[in-house]
């Protein structure tokens, strides 16, 4: 059986020459939200609010006040996420449900997404 999506996390951290963020530190927010992710279980295919996916990408079409993570299905994408700042997103928008809206550099919810591109 196949586990339940809670959310899927795409973050820009492209490992060559990243355009929005300095390579390093989009590796440090990488590397930050693969322990994040582990040491609260989110990745854990049995957890029943579902499993939380993460990808690593080499652009996400912002270009600038990197590093961009972007979190489906919410259509929520956050500026300038640095290592020190992943523990509270997963802490307040995938464990809480509640957004840090001062981060968000857009929103573009899936059915919003047609008319937002
Ligand atoms: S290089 Fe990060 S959004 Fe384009």
């Amino acid at each position: 059986m196949n586990p339940h999506v809670s959310h899927h996390l795409l973050l820009c951290a492209n490992s060559k020459k990243s355009l929005c963020c300095d390579t390093e530190e989009g590796n440090r927010t990488w590397e930050k939200l693969k322990n994040v992710l582990k040491n609260n279980n989110l990745e854990d295919p049995t957890r029943s609010q579902g499993i939380v996916l993460r990808s690593k990408v080499d652009c996400l079409r912002i270009c600038h006040s990197g590093p961009i993570l972007l979190i489906w299905p919410d259509g929520i994408w956050y500026k300038d996420v640095y290592a020190n700042r992943i523990e509270r997103i997963i802490e307040s928008h995938i464990i809480q449900g509640n957004p840090i809206k001062e981060w968000v550099l857009k929103e573009t919810p899936l059915k919003n997404m047609a008319s937002s591109f």
